[in-house]
């Protein structure tokens, strides 16, 4: 197969930041993507409905001319968000979900929920009306080590949050681990998952062998390979409980680069490129448009997009830049240390 066919994807999972970033990065959602979830881990965090709708001005403002995108807004969950204020979101269709960061997990999540039991509230009303949860979903606790921090989440927070609230829908965003895989499918209802691209590419080496690489450094944190295996096999699986959320989290490379650098992996530009090299090696390139068109508009509770995009494989590698400028400066892009060939026409 050298050319492919499938509807324009969304992204489930994205951060497009502000100002001079965001007018430098978003060209790279709105070349290929519809419409992307956009995180909202601003400074200061998108946190009414109003935040959101004078953030999604800005976000339009910046799309550049000529292409078409819907940006799907989310607010940012806090010990003091109010019930009346996120369905006064949803109800006016700007409001697609709300973000759960514990405090503290990570880039900007310190206003992040630390006592559960006090966005009870807000859980409850958003069960009731229909409107998702974003979760991310690592523990914060010292004592637990990093890379099983989405494990003892699983147990100790979302298994809590689901058994009190079954009726609340919860998107496990960027899972990380063979558990979370588990975890999902072993859920009657109303829990999915979004996957990045990156996670799908490099597993915890890429991090720290051979030197310290701040560019594959992101959060929640790579794995070993084994869980690598299992986000492959669930991305290509075409179960409709898993889909892209690329989670492009530019920071520019002074913020990376330096002795406690940012979390974060730009993958806007290459990802549908990486991708079709994934799911080629998987042998399920049949089953991509699922993972990138189809199943997160159902989960959303939303049309798939009736435009397409053509995927081509090319004889000779293609290549994108190394960095993008941006009038912030410059930011890197993931680098999947494997020449690509598949290129959208
Ligand atoms: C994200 C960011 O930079 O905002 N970083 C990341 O490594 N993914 C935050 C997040 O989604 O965890
Ligand atoms: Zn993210």
């Amino acid at each position: 197969m050298n050319t492919l066919r499938i509807r324009r994807p969304d992204d489930w999972h994205l951060h497009l930041r502000d100002g001079a970033v965001l007018s430098g990065v978003i060209g790279d959602t709105t070349r290929h993507f519809a419409r992307a979830i956009i995180m909202p881990n601003l400074v200061p965090p998108v946190v009414t409905t109003a935040d959101a709708r004078s953030y999604r001005e800005r976000i339009m403002a910046a799309v550049p001319a000529g292409d078409r995108f819907e940006p799907l807004m989310t607010l940012y969950l806090t010990e003091h968000t109010d019930p009346d204020d996120v369905e006064e979101g949803k109800t006016s269709g700007l409001i697609t979900a709300v973000k759960l960061y514990p405090a503290g997990a990570t880039t900007n999540s310190h206003g992040g929920v630390r006592d559960l039991d006090k966005a009870m509230p807000v859980l409850e009303r958003m069960a009731k009306i229909g409107l998702p949860l974003c979760v991310h979903g690592e523990v914060t606790t010292p004592e637990v080590d990093i890379f099983d921090r989405e494990a003892v989440f699983i147990d100790e927070k979302l298994d809590v949050i689901r058994r009190r609230l079954p009726e609340l829908k919860i998107t496990m965003e960027h899972v990380t681990t063979k558990d979370g895989i588990d975890y999902i499918l072993g859920a009657d209802r109303n829990l999915a998952g979004s996957i990045t691209t990156h996670h799908l590419i490099i597993n915890r080496n890429a991090i720290l062998v051979g030197g310290i690489r701040p560019h594959y450094y992101c959060l929640p944190v790579a794995k070993r390979e084994h869980h690598r295996q299992a986000l492959r096999k669930a991305a290509t699986s075409g179960d409709k409980r898993f889909f892209l959320g690329t989670d492009s989290a530019p920071h520019v490379d002074p913020l990376k680069e330096c002795a406690c650098g940012c979390a974060g992996i730009y993958t806007s530009i290459n990802t549908m490129s990486c991708l079709a090299h994934v799911f080629e090696e998987e042998g399920a390139l049949e089953r991509l448009e699922a993972f990138t068109s189809l199943n997160g508009p159902a989960w959303y509770g939303l049309p798939a997009n009736e435009e397409t995009i053509v995927l081509e494989k090319r004889a000779e590698p293609i290549t994108f830049p190394e960095k993008i400028d941006t009038d912030a400066g410059a930011i890197t892009v993931f680098d999947p240390m494997f020449p690509l060939t598949w290129a959208v026409r």
